[in-house]
């Protein structure tokens, strides 16, 4: 892939396209020139969703309305990367957290977790990139998170999924490069869509100064991408804030994690 200013034939699959960072995709690649394909649960909202791109954008935009924490759902999703019209870029967005720490946690939730989280980015990669090898181009984007830089949110399993999105990307990133394909972890901070409110995370104490918009986030995104980086942090308070969670010493980190908690109750993000 050379640009993300597509010419007309070039095909992105956004999953979790119908809110937050894959609608700030959807609606970005989509006036790059992109046609599309959008995944996620809700059927109406897609339907929506790819009216709205259609209508203004004048792109050709199919759904898969599926629940990609299902075998099922990442069957049929792995179906449409392999097809004969073929997907030049894949957007791993749809994530979710939990809010409960682990010790008040269900095993089926901590799954619901990783299979939406890490097996069906496992899957839908490995579906993406077979393809793309054989072409010699196409890229991966991996939705992952500031939060899988460091265990700074005790009892919180979600880093941890992030953690292995991040160096999963990372690795597979550098093994795909000789092929022409790109993969990169997208690791934003707090960024302002349905995600806390749908894990009912209570973010009223969060400061304004650390949200990011999504649009600002698939900006930066495609740039880096653009640039061949396989990680990627949009803007620079999140850049500091992941040099530091690399280089502080852990007990210094933990210490934070635990007061910050403290004053705002806060398990998860
Ligand atoms: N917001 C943040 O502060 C933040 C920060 C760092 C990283 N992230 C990451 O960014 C990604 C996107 O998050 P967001 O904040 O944009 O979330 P969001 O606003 O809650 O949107 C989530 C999207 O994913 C879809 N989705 C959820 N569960 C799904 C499932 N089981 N199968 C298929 N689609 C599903 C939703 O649609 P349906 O409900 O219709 O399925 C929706 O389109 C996630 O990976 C998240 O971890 C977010």
């Amino acid at each position: 892939m050379t640009s993300h200013s597509a010419p007309d034939e070039q095909r992105a699959l956004v999953t979790g396209a119908t809110a937050g960072i894959g609608a700030a995709f959807a609606r970005r690649l989509a006036a790059d020139g992109w046609h599309l394909v959008l995944v996620a649960r809700d059927a109406d909202r897609l339907a929506d969703m790819a009216a709205e791109l259609r209508e203004r954008r004048g792109r050709d935009v199919e759904i898969i309305s599926t629940d990609l924490s299902t075998d099922d759902g990442c069957v049929v999703v792995e179906r449409r990367l392999v097809a004969d019209a073929p997907i030049d870029l894949l957007v791993n967005n749809a994530g979710i957290s939990l809010n409960k720490p682990f010790l008040r946690s269900s095993a089926e939730d901590e799954a619901r977790l990783l299979r939406l989280n890490v097996h069906a980015v496992m899957r839908l990669t490995l579906a993406a990139l077979r393809p793309m090898t054989d072409r010699r181009r196409g890229a991966v984007i991996n939705v992952s998170s500031v939060a899988g830089f460091g265990a700074v949110m005790p009892g919180s399993t979600y880093s941890a999924s992030k953690a292995w999105v991040t160096n999963f990307s990372e690795s597979v990133g550098q093994s795909a490069r000789p092929f022409g394909v790109r993969v990169m972890a997208l690791c934003p901070g707090y960024t302002r869509t349905e995600f806390h409110q749908r894990a009912g995370i209570n973010m009223s104490k969060t400061p304004g100064w650390m949200w990011l918009q999504a649009d600002d986030v698939v900006d930066e995104a495609l740039r880096d991408l653009r640039k061949g980086k396989l990680v990627s942090v949009p803007s620079w308070r999140y850049k500091l804030a992941v040099a530091g969670l690399r280089h502080a010493p852990r007990r210094l980190l933990h210490a934070v994690s635990q007061d910050t908690r403290g004053r705002t109750g806060r398990d998860a993000n």
